[in-house]
Parts: C-alpha cells; structure tokens; sequence
C-alpha cells in the first residue's frame, strides 16, 4: 500500500469538498455546503455551479492546511468525474486538471457512486472494512441500487429504483410537509418522537431486486390533501407521526430487497452507503437484520455518507496505487454508471 499523499475533490451536486489522504487515512476532508438552495426546495443547477466556482479555491486550501501539507507534498489530484450537475461537474473538473497541470502530478478521475462504496476502505470508516464479495445498499438523493461488489473494481448493479432515489423520496415527501430542503435529515430527526405505525402507506411490487418510490410520494400526497380538506391544521398536528411513519416505508422497501438479494445470492456481508445511509431508521433496521440474520453490517460515520471528497480521495488512492491516471482530455460526464467507469477511461499505465 502506498503512502502516497492524494488530493480529492468533490463537486458533483451542492457540497464544494476537498479532502487528503495519506494512505487509507484521512488527514482532512472539508465540505462547504450551498445553503442557497434550501428556499427553493431542491438543487438549483445554475446557482450550484457558481457557488462551486466561488468555493473551490478556499475549499482546497483549507483542507491541504489542516492536513498539515504542502502544496508540493501532493503525488496526484483526484476528481468526480461523474454522475452528477454537469455544470457542477464542470468546475471540479476544470479545477482538479490545472492543479494537476501546475504540480506536474498524475490526474484521476473518479466514479461519484464508485466513491460512495469504497468510502467503507477509509481508515476509520468502519471498525473493519468489508469483506468481497458483498452487498451495498447505495441510497442517495439521486441513485438508489443494490451492487454486489466483487473487488474495490468489479462491481456490478443487480437492481435499481426504476423512478425516484430512496433520498429523493425523502425529499419530495419533506416538501409535501412543508419541510426545508433537503428534507431527509428532518423528517429523520421529528421520526425519532413520532409513532411509526400511526399511518400506513402503499408499497410497491416491482420484479427482482429494482426499487419504486414515486407511488409512495403519490400515496403520501393523496392522503395529505384528503386530511387536510377535513382538518387544515392536520399536517402540523401529525407532523411527528407523520415523518415516523413515512420513513418506516421507505426503510421497510429498501430492506425487503436487500433481505431478498443476500439470501439469494447467498452473501452475508452487508453494506450501506450514500447520504440516505445516515438514516437512523435504516441504520437500525441494518442492525436488526444483522442480529436476527447474522449479518455482518457496515454502516460509514456520518462525515462519509453524504456527499464528500474523502471518498473520491479513497478511490483515487486505490487508482494511484493502480497507475490508473486519465488524460488531461478527460471531461465530465452527467451520467456515468458505475460499470461504465470499469472500462478504457483511464490509461493502465505499466
Ligand atoms: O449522497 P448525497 O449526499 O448526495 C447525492 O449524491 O445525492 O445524498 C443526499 C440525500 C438527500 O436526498 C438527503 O435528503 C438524504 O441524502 N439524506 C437523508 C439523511 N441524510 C441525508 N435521508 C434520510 N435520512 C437522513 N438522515
Ligand atoms: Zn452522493
């Protein structure tokens, strides 16, 4: 393993992150977060570039200064190549090139989603990272699938949502409440005083091991407007239930596949990643399934759940270690599936 110190930077959607890694250890992952966004209820991609823009500068400073390095000290820059805002996209990308250009240090691109599974590598991620073969739960507000991962580059999406992310659902859901964006860490904060089984709402059936949420969305929407023609104060005064109640859906969809994936293909080493995977709900359902089921469960910490460069430094580490460098022709892409990333983007280099 090499010892090597790797910038990563992260700008795929609104969080502008840097973050060093020195081996598998972190030595500084800092995040700016666009707060901009919360009155509009969701991403406002024009507004997201430009923050990024007015960002990344302090951002990538601040993070070599608190790993105690220098500029110079840095052996390679990783950056997000992709899924993601591709305006967002854009200003990592830009950025990561002409420092990779000034240092005169190897560029590596990396897969966002990738990222989100092998943040489970980082030192102290988990007490003991996963074992391969095994099963991430990936659920955040733009993607929510299940991938078996062979190795930290072969993996492969045996399901996915076939319409909304798990925290898309979250927050479309919050927005009906009346809640700010993004909703999921509130509706899973007031779920935390609120009764779970106070209302009930449709599941959906979908073949194998891909995910819906749109029909909950709908089913929560439907049931609001009918209480709110009865009682108009009957959000607020259910609120806590409410939030309780939609978040036991969503866990109990995702963990219902999940269940049916591991006892098919027979893996019991299980894994949650993406911002959804900070979920209280989720977090204990892993648990529960981990003591009635005998799985061995990998939750992150929090810092490496939601979006942020400690995973991309991971994942270029991994890269590095590889040779694995891409050209400075190498440009962000929107959509950039996971297998996608396995094949001739980057240059082996011997
Ligand atoms: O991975 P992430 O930071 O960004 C994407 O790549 O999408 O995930 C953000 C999503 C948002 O939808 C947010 O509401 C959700 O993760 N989220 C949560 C929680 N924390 C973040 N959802 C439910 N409960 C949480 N505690
Ligand atoms: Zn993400």
């Amino acid at each position: 393993m090499s010892d090597s110190i790797i910038l990563g930077i992260e700008s795929s959607c609104d969080d502008t992150s840097a973050a060093v890694i020195r081996g598998n250890k972190i030595l500084s992952n800092i995040a700016a977060n666009q707060e901009i966004h919360n009155e509009y209820g969701g991403v406002v991609p024009e507004l997201a570039s430009r923050a990024h823009q007015q960002n990344i500068i302090p951002v990538v400073q601040k993070s070599v200064r608190k790993a105690n390095i220098q500029q110079k000290d840095i052996c390679a820059v990783g950056f997000t190549r992709g899924p993601g805002l591709l305006g967002s996209l854009l200003v990592g990308t830009s950025f990561a090139k002409s420092l990779a250009m000034s240092l005169q240090v190897p560029l590596i691109e990396v897969n966002h989603l990738q990222a989100h599974i092998l943040a489970h590598f980082i030192d102290d991620a988990n007490l003991m990272p996963p074992k391969f073969p095994f099963l991430c739960l990936t659920v955040s507000g733009g993607h929510t699938m299940i991938v078996l991962v062979r190795d930290y580059f072969d993996m492969e999406i045996i399901g996915k949502t076939i319409d909304d992310a798990a925290g898309e659902a979250f927050d479309k859901i919050g927005k009906i409440f009346d809640l700010d964006y993004p909703a999921g860490p509130i509706v899973d904060r007031l779920a935390k005083e609120g009764n779970s089984s106070a209302f009930q709402f449709s599941k959906p059936r979908i073949d194998n091991y891909n995910y819906s949420f749109s029909g909950v969305k709908t089913s929560v929407l439907y049931f609001i407007q009918k209480e709110i023609h009865k009682n108009p104060d009957f959000i607020k005064e259910n609120l806590r239930d409410l939030c309780a109640s939609v978040q036991k859906t969503i866990v109990e969809i995702l963990m219902h596949k999940l269940e049916k994936a591991a006892n098919d293909l027979q893996v019991n080493e299980i894994a949650i990643a993406g911002g959804v995977s900070a979920n209280s709900g989720l977090r204990q359902a892993m648990k529960d399934r981990a003591e009635k089921l005998g799985w061995n469960i990998y939750i992150p910490k929090f810092e490496y759940t939601t979006d942020n460069a400690a995973m991309i430094a991971m994942v270029a580490k991994l890269k590095f270690d590889r040779g694995e460098f891409a050209d400075l022709s190498v440009s962000a892409t929107a959509r950039y599936d996971i297998e996608e990333s396995f094949k001739k983007n980057s240059q082996i280099l011997d």
